[in-house]
């Protein structure tokens, strides 16, 4: 399949990659001409021909809050296409991967999948952490053909459902004991589920698998993150936090009220928050911690959960390489400390309330750090210290 760079289907993404592996090859040893163009324009979603001049950075920067003022630009492929032309926006392939090894959740698909194959093309180790081991071997198989076979020893995987803790310590653990550095963690997995369920831990399923697993894994991995600082956890949020303020018992508990999309978008929520709080100790231990949302791309997830949106929105999607950007820009570039109370967007930290109203009651979200550290097993003193918001 030949790439063709205004479509946005997942189906694009083998084409997109045996294109960018391409060019890799030719990158891998830089002439002085440096990047070629045509892969550059391939990774941004421009036609191949666009030769657009870099826009300057006070210029950018006006042009940049202009879109993210209007929403549903700043989400959709225009958003990215305007920013990617944005001065300083180095193609993903040019960030320093190498020696660097990338842990991601929900590698099997959409952005995961995307964001393995983007931290693979600049060259790092990416360790997929996916639900079984027949989908991380198509995922494997997707990558090689599309990057070539030289990436599969770069490529590991090990199997996890974060809606089932055992598995996630057993998961942790192993990553622990191989002994290799991990330099990101990537909390990427997601879903939403038509009605409330709860886990065999007894949880309730959205807010497990979005909040309690993702904080499990991050607690347990902890050490070996710090061991292998400076290093980075990721989490991918969603922009439809910015509607929902923090209610954990809302969050845990959501009983015969529950709403797919406001469940959804509770956990969401609860990931920035939590990651705000994290960072203010993760810092220490030479870890910073950031959360970003991708804007909407099409994504098999998508396509499953949300068809109507994805029939109204159509072709203004962006491909997953554009959705995950930011995820690969965040595990791999060169970056400023997070600022605490900020959520990343098209490589952009923004605010991560819109709404004076969706701001945490006083307390809540110490609240929400020592339910989940019950939740998860852990004595908050012990492992990722007691939290207490001002
Ligand atoms: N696409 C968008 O426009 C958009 C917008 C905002 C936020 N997001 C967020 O982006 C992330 C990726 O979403 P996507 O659009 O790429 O969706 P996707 O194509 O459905 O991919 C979701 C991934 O999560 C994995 N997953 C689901 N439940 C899991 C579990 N219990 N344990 C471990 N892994 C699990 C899936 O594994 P299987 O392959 O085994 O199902 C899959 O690999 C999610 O966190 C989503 O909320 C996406």
């Amino acid at each position: 399949m030949r790439y063709d760079p205004r479509a946005s289907s997942q189906e694009q993404l083998p084409a997109l990659l045996a294109h960018r592996s391409r060019a890799a090859g030719r990158l891998s040893r830089p002439g002085p001409a440096g990047p070629s163009p045509t892969w550059r324009a391939a990774w941004r979603g421009h036609t191949e021909e666009s030769r657009i001049r870099p826009v300057p950075a006070p210029i950018a920067s006006v042009v940049d809050g202009a879109l993210e003022a209007t929403t549903v630009l700043s989400y959709t492929r225009v958003g990215h296409a305007v920013r990617s032309r944005l001065e300083g926006w180095e193609a993903p392939h040019e960030l320093a991967g190498s020696g660097r090894r990338v842990v991601i959740t929900g590698a099997s698909s959409g952005l995961g999948e995307a964001a393995a194959a983007a931290v693979l093309a600049a060259g790092a180790h990416t360790h997929l952490l996916v639900r079984s081991s027949e989908r991380a071997n198509e995922t494997r198989a997707r990558l090689t053909r599309a990057l070539g076979s030289d990436v599969l020893d770069r490529i590991t995987h090990d199997v996890a459902d974060l809606t089932n803790l055992a598995t996630v310590r057993r998961a942790a653990q192993r990553l622990v004991d191989d002994g290799a550095p991990v330099h990101a963690l990537v909390h990427n997995a997601g879903a939403t589920f038509d009605r409330a369920a709860r886990t065999v831990d007894g949880l309730e399923r959205t807010y497990q698998l979005h909040v309690a697993g993702p904080f499990l894994l991050t607690a347990l991995l902890l050490p070996r993150l710090a061991t292998s600082a400076p290093a980075r956890v990721i989490t991918v949020s969603s922009g439809g936090m910015y509607t929902q303020r923090l209610e954990v018992d809302r969050l845990v508990d959501p009983g015969a009220g529950y709403r797919p999309t406001v469940a959804y978008a509770q956990a969401k929520r609860a990931q920035v928050e939590l990651t705000t709080a994290f960072a203010r100790r993760a810092d220490r231990h030479g870890v910073d911690a950031y959360v970003m949302h991708p804007g909407w791309a099409d994504t098999p997830g998508v396509r499953t959960s949300l068809p109507t949106f994805r029939r109204v929105v159509g072709p203004l999607l962006r491909n997953p390489a554009q959705g995950a950007d930011t995820i690969a820009w965040l595990a791999l570039a060169r970056l400023p400390a997070a600022p605490a109370g900020r959520i990343w967007h098209d490589r952009r930290a923004r605010a991560s309330h819109r709404l004076p109203t969706t701001r945490a009651a006083r307390g809540e979200v110490a609240r929400l750090w020592r339910r989940v550290c019950r939740d998860v097993g852990l004595d908050p003193a012990a492992c990722l210290e007691h939290h207490n918001d001002p």
